[in-house]
């Protein structure tokens, strides 16, 4: 599974087996095509939406840093359907104007965001219409679409057929009952007229065929077993058309002006019309990388799968789901009013230090809560303080006065499995052995956290490594050496030479994740845009006795601070004192 470049597979034995290889996983000269869900365009992103993105963006990055690709990353929005027809006449406007004005916010987030998309799809453009109706022509085609009356329960906030199973009574805001979706809350109405259907039920056997053949394709492995357990119940037909008479805002069925395709399957074609569909998908058709939220599992890994099969396309390579947040313990919603706007937390946070947050802390198989002092804390104490305070110090003119990346000596530092032998000729100590061994096999941890979908351990292993650099810097007291003593100077020199090299890998590898604060770091440290792929990932090559092209360099422009302290807002001191209501 993890096929670093040769280069970056200098470790010490000690680096625990990779687990074996599996379908799905990538490496150099891999081929991969990530996607986001596409946004519905019924009000402004919030960060939900942007986790959604950001979790695709980072796995995206991070691909492109194992090699050069080909790689593709595809986002966009969702505007047809029920939902978005009666948000905009709510909002006195049309279909198209409310789906012009909301996606531009959705792609300016995205922007603004440094989300590396390489396609913005909006399924109102004509290249998905052609997609979408191929698609259709291919079901029918294959005898899978029949006419039926459909009557069921409908929830047009999440647009799906419910099951009398999948409903409940709870009284509305006036008191009065109403029914609702079990899974969402959200308000459902009886709906009776003529569809199409799509049997689906043909399919519940080659899906747990799929799916117990491929025991990685769902991660993390909770929601594997979610969907597994899902292909235990009855697995009724689905209705994939609306009348038209009840429904515009839509793609018209082939042949069939009565009929608006289902906005989940508009939806879900998506993915094949940015790989090219009809004509061109075949060259990134099926490695494709969904990254979803759980509330949309069962179209991804349900419906989409079995839709597939059934114009005779493979499934999936990779599902990844992601769990919600949630803000001061409380679901987000407009209702409460309490719905995160990301753009504000840009400003507040900066883009990089929201980033960070959003990525350090969000568990996918959990839903993770959001509040103003977690993301203070958070970004300070591990960007502001432990990563940008090291780098402050081992660039600080006082300390390297010459402005270059220093000279490692290996007879200070010296070489050895039985490095415990040899301390007393040279100065590094235990810990230090410890910290190049860390550092050393954090490249592979780092990529084999973000193969299995859990790029908030792979911070956290980086944050681990930087607090053990700090501790490097802190117990040598670098400042306390005398540079006109030779020997004290070589051994300072290396002090500076290894903590650069640290704060070296630790920019590489935050790129996906930090994109431009990364891109300060090694800006600083002198390294080269060419330099910071993972193949330039070999740690301290010089303990390695190999050449070190950046010893001897001059250090980059210091630009000011990495990163800037976060305040708590005043409005905030004075709630924390109790001086405000
Ligand atoms: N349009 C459909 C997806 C079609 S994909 C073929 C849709 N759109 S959505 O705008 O409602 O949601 C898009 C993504 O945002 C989903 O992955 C969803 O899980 C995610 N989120 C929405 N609210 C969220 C949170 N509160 N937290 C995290 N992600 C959330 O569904």
């Amino acid at each position: 599974m993890l096929s670093l470049p040769a280069r970056c597979l200098l470790r010490p034995p000690r680096l625990p087996l990779p687990a074996p290889p599996r379908r799905g996983s990538y490496g150099p000269g891999r081929r991969w095509f990530l996607s986001t869900p596409i946004f519905y365009v019924n009000g402004p992103p919030h960060i939900g939406h942007l986790y959604s993105a950001l979790l695709a963006d980072a796995l995206h990055r991070h691909r492109g840093l194992l090699g050069p690709g080909p790689g593709r990353l595809a986002t966009g929005t969702d505007e047809h359907g029920l939902k978005i027809q009666q948000a905009a006449a709510a909002a006195g406007t049309s279909p198209a104007e409310l789906c012009d004005h909301v996606s531009g916010l959705f792609r300016d987030l995205f922007s603004r965001a440094a989300v590396s998309f390489t396609d913005f799809i909006r399924t109102t453009e004509p290249r998905h219409r052609r997609a979408v109706q191929c698609f259709w022509t291919a079901l029918q085609g294959r005898g899978l679409l029949y006419k039926d009356f459909y009557e069921g329960w409908y929830c047009t906030p999440d647009e799906c057929f419910l099951t009398q199973a999948q409903i409940t009574e709870r009284p509305d805001a006036q008191g009065h009952p109403c029914k609702v979706s079990l899974e969402s809350g959200h308000q459902v109405h009886w709906t009776k007229e003529e569809n199409y259907m799509f049997k689906l039920s043909e399919f519940q056997e080659p899906l747990r065929k799929w799916l117990q053949g491929n025991r990685h394709v769902i991660s993390p492995e909770p929601f594997y077993q979610v969907v597994l357990q899902w292909l235990e119940e009855d697995l009724p037909d689905l209705s994939v058309s609306r009348e038209r008479s009840r429904l515009q805002w839509g793609i018209p069925v082939p042949g069939d002006s009565t009929q608006t395709i289902y906005v989940w399957v508009d939806a879900l074609v998506n993915y094949l019309t940015v790989a090219g569909y009809p004509d061109a998908h075949h060259a990134w058709w099926p490695a494709v990388h969904h990254v979803v939220g759980k509330d949309i599992l069962k179209f991804h890994a349900i419906y989409w799968p079995a839709l597939l099969m059934a114009v005779g396309l493979d499934p999936p390579e990779q599902i990844y789901v992601h769990s919600h947040w949630t803000v001061h313990g409380q679901k987000m919603s407009k209702s409460l009013g309490n719905v995160v706007d990301p753009v504000a937390c840009f400003k507040q946070y900066t883009v990089d230090g929201f980033r960070y947050f959003l990525l350090r802390q969000g568990v996918p198989e959990r839903d993770c809560d959001y509040y103003e002092e977690k993301v203070i804390k958070l970004v300070n104490s591990e960007l502001a303080d432990a990563l940008g305070g090291l780098l402050n110090r081992c660039t600080a003119p006082s300390i390297n006065p010459s402005g270059i990346y220093p000279h490692f000596s290996a007879l200070c530092f010296r070489k050895g499995s039985d490095h415990m032998d040899v301390e007393a000729s040279g100065r590094a100590l235990a810990e230090d052995y410890e910290l190049v061994a860390s550092v050393d096999r954090l490249p592979l941890q780092v990529t084999d956290y973000f193969e299995h979908f859990q790029i908030y351990k792979a911070l956290e292993s980086v944050v681990a490594c930087v607090r053990q650099t700090n501790g490097f810097f802190q117990r040598h007291a670098p400042w306390k050496l005398c540079r006109d003593n030779p020997a004290e100077k070589c051994w300072l020199d290396t002090v500076l030479h290894v903590t650069l090299e640290c704060l070296r890998i630790y920019g590489i590898l935050l790129q996906p994740v930090i994109p431009a604060t990364a891109d300060k770091l090694l800006s600083r440290l002198g390294i080269k845009p060419e330099e910071r792929a993972f193949t330039d990932l070999t740690f301290l090559p010089r303990y390695h006795g190999k050449p070190c092209p950046f010893e001897g360099r001059r250090l980059g422009p210091d630009t000011g601070a990495l990163f800037p302290r976060l305040e708590t807002p005043r409005r905030r001191q004075l709630e924390i004192k109790g001086l405000r209501p």
